[in-house]
């Protein structure tokens, strides 16, 4: 099985979203993100539960993708299960304690449950299917857009450069097409410069403790051939105090009202680093990851707390195969399993570092009267 980025590629063994009904009408397949870089694999959704356990477990993850997973979930769910309202609202329950922080596992699930209620039991869960296919459609149109509008960001970086390097950009996590469905958010508008022309050298952060930077985003710079080069997560301030790191680009999960924003753990040293060194940080964000009802983001946003093992142990493909399973993929142990750890997954950078969020609407300042301007049609509503 290989990527194709070319959404027109049908060709048998081409996977080019990260979510895909199945002909069959009863299920969805996704991209286990567990098993990459060394394996591309496809896995079947057909219940609510596998769908729950699937953002549970990570395998797939991502503020975009883990809501419209939700949303097919539902669908699952109102296909297997019951179609009313007290099956419904247990329904969103499950899925909404999957993962706490990423606020568009909310919003997509009040989508679908805002277009079915009205509607006779009977009917809701192909009304649920058409509006999770929707919500694809949707985030597709996103993520283009958001590239489009942080194209003049790195095509202005490559002219302040002297145009005779790449732009060296920084990034944590992996917010491209695997935490959405195509393009991405802080990485498209890098496809949009790889595109246009515009040479870019990406810095990966690792991203311990599960490795999102090394295992995903190096795997989608690969498959897209956009040099890059991974970096311990330790490495980013050198290489901003070297004059190294042109600008930062980062995904959020929450953006509160007045423009802190949550993203992965990690992400709110870089944001220090890079003030501290003059160096512009920019956060790539779809509108669905906006919470109108958040102000203060240190305050009110949940931190997911994930298993300390995540932390202890890591993930690979052993170079001897003893002990490994059948892909070659082995669990090793790098601390006792007595050894306390502590694993926040998602940290608040305050609003006050962020040089400007790039959304599907435009770049704007991460102000609330900027968002609210932006968004005047969801600003109101919130605080
Ligand atoms: O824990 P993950 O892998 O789901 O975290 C993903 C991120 O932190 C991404 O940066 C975020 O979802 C950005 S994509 C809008």
């Amino acid at each position: 099985m290989s990527w194709s980025s070319n959404p027109h590629s049908d060709r048998p063994g081409t996977v080019r979203r990260t979510i895909v009904p199945t002909a069959d009408g009863a299920a969805v397949e996704v991209i286990d993100q567990t098993r990459l870089p060394h394996q591309l694999v496809m896995v079947r959704l057909q219940t609510l539960e596998q769908a729950a356990a699937a953002i549970q477990d990570m395998v797939v993850r991502g503020a975009p993708l883990i809501g419209v997973t939700a949303a097919y979930a539902m669908w699952l769910g109102l296909r297997t299960g019951g179609t009313d309202d007290v099956a419904i609202q247990g329904m969103r329950a499950r899925l909404l304690a999957t993962r706490p922080t990423a606020v568009n596992l909310r919003w997509a699930l009040d989508q679908v449950i805002a277009a079915i209620m009205p509607l006779a039991p009977d009917q809701r869960a192909a009304a649920a299917r058409r509006r999770a296919d929707a919500l694809v459609a949707e985030d597709v149109a996103i993520c283009a857009a958001i590239g489009k509008h942080g194209l003049p960001i790195l095509r202005a970086a490559f002219h302040a450069a002297g145009e005779d390097r790449p732009v060296q950009v920084l990034t944590h996590c992996n917010a491209g097409f695997l935490a959405a469905i195509e393009w991405g958010t802080a990485l498209a508008p890098i496809y949009r410069a790889r595109d246009e022309g515009i040479p870019v050298h990406v810095w990966v952060d690792e991203t311990r403790p599960r490795n999102q930077g090394g295992a995903l985003t190096a795997w989608e710079m690969a498959q897209a051939g956009i040099p890059h080069t991974v970096i311990a997560d330790n490495a980013g301030g050198h290489l901003m105090q070297r004059g190294k790191v042109d600008l930062c680009l980062v995904g959020s999960d929450r953006t509160t009202a007045r423009g802190d924003v949550c993203n992965k753990i990690g992400t709110y040293l870089k944001a220090l680093a890079a003030r501290a060194h003059g160096v512009p940080f920019y956060v790539g964000l779809p509108g669905p990851t906006i919470d109108f009802d958040v102000g203060d983001g240190l305050a009110e946003i949940p931190i997911e707390e994930r298993q300390g093992a995540e932390v202890r142990r890591a993930r690979g493909r052993l170079v001897a195969a003893t002990g490994s399973d059948e892909a070659g993929l082995a669990t090793v142990e790098l601390l006792p399993p007595s050894t306390p750890v502590f694993n926040p997954a998602f940290d608040v950078t305050p609003a006050a570092l962020v040089t400007a969020l790039i959304t599907e609407r435009g770049v704007c300042a991460a102000t609330r009267e900027a968002l609210a301007a932006l968004y005047p049609d969801r600003a109101g509503r919130g605080r």
